[in-house]
């Protein structure tokens, strides 16, 4: 499971998060892997945004697993406050 991506604020949105992921899928491709599963904040629609128009799908939303697991909420992204983790998955051909 890829929990985190990270590509710096002035280079985003150049392709290079995308060109990441092709590279994970393709090696666990060659791993024989059968599906890749992501995960992200409920807060982070860029990333929901970014996972799901490479191909991946909602699987399962765990409510609360990010606010228990850090003993408190935090205003994250356009101030939604980081709680529930969301994760997504793709299957790989
Ligand atoms: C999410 C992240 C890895 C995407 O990397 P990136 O290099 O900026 O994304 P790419 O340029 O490869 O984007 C590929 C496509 O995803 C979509 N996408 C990416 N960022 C998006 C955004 N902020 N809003 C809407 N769509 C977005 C677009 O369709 C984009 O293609 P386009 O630019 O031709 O329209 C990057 O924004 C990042 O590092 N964010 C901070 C850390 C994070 O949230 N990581 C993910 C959760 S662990």
């Amino acid at each position: 499971m890829i929990v985190a991506i990270r590509v710096l604020p002035e280079y985003q949105r150049k392709r290079i998060g995308k060109a990441l992921l092709l590279t994970v899928e393709e090696k666990a491709r060659r791993l024989n892997k059968k599906k890749l599963l992501v995960s992200t904040s409920n807060d982070n629609l860029p990333a929901l945004a970014f996972y799901q128009l490479s191909g991946y799908q909602i699987y399962e939303v765990i409510p609360n697993a990010i606010a228990e697991k850090h003993g408190e909420m935090h205003p994250g992204l356009f101030g939604i406050p980081v709680r529930d983790e969301i994760r997504l998955k793709k299957h790989l051909n």
